[in-house]
């Protein structure tokens, strides 16, 4: 699939990026990595470990509301293992936001210690935020500084175009400065971020898309599948039960046939409503 003809990407912008992160690093204290619970893989930026090196993170599992709980918790207790810290959020509703500001200071404690020791009391701890398009970012942001959304101008030091907001005395954020790039050679990352809508999937056969999603719900959501599209034979291939499923909602065209084009379409417009259930797309054991 050919993402970069959705996505402007191109090695310029990555170049760009990596710059600007590069810049900004100095004068942040952390990085909040957005992501879509539902993919915590594909939605990630495999390069940002090795553009942010030693910088503390924090991972917010954003869209939980539509993820499947039991699995953003196996994420959770994944990054924790792997000495990461991460929180599940929906900032559609602001659910899960309460805690994003006592992990960052419990992240950056021993720095807050020394500043106290020092007696460098009131000064904020400044937080960038990352991630790819549409995990959620300016939801985030939006979300967190409500209405004291407040954009601190002409920053000394800070190049222009950084947008910084203050969220308390105690805490600064700092929008993405550039654009953060999925790991877009890789196909199933593509799908992954088409089934979600991240990506349009006009530049994608629709009908493979529903294939591959569907072979997904069959293998781990099977009662869900079944409760939402009636009785199916789950062990016959993926695109017959594709035709199960149009044949269901009427999909018929002249001669019998199923319009599979238009099924597809409905499945994946409906697992992106969410009316198909809460559906974790990727899980730990493929990390
Ligand atoms: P970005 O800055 O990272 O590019 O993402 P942005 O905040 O623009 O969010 C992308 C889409 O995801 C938006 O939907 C937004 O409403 C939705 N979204 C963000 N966070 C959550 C969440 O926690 N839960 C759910 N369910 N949705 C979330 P949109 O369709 O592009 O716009 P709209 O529906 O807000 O009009």
């Amino acid at each position: 699939m050919e993402l970069s003809q959705n996505i402007q990407w191109f090695p310029g912008h990555m170049t760009k990026t990596r710059r600007k992160i590069a810049e900004i690093l100095p004068l942040i204290d952390a990085v909040a990595e957005v992501i879509d619970a539902r993919i915590p893989i594909s939605s990630r930026n495999p390069d940002l470990p090795d553009i942010i090196g030693n910088k503390p993170r924090i991972v917010l599992l954003n869209k939980c509301d539509m993820a499947d709980a039991t699995v953003t918790e196996d994420w959770i207790n994944h990054f924790k293992k792997n000495g990461i810290m991460a929180i599940a959020v929906d900032c559609k509703s602001g659910k899960g936001l309460n805690l994003f500001k006592n992990t960052v200071k419990e992240l950056l404690s021993e720095k807050l210690e020394a500043y106290h020791n020092k007696g460098m009391v009131g000064k904020p701890l400044r937080v960038m935020v990352v991630g790819i398009p549409n995990v959620g970012k300016s939801s985030f942001i939006n979300r967190i500084a409500g209405a004291s959304r407040a954009k601190v101008e002409n920053r000394p030091g800070v190049t222009r175009g950084n947008q910084w907001f203050t969220i308390d005395k105690e805490l600064e954020l700092l929008d993405t400065p550039g654009v953060l790039w999925p790991k877009f050679e890789d196909t199933m990352v593509g799908e992954h971020l088409a089934f979600t809508g991240a990506v349009n999937d006009r530049v994608v056969d629709v009908e493979l898309l529903a294939v591959r999603l569907l072979e997904i719900l069959c293998k781990d959501y099977p009662e869900i599948l079944l409760s939402r599209y009636g009785e199916l034979c789950l062990e016959d291939e993926p695109y017959e039960i594709l035709e199960q499923v149009g044949r269901k909602r009427g999909m018929v065209v002249r001669g019998g046939e199923i319009d599979t084009v238009r099924a597809s379409n409905m499945l994946l417009e409906e697992y992106r409503n969410l009316k198909i259930g809460k559906i974790s797309l990727e899980r730990v054991e493929n990390a």
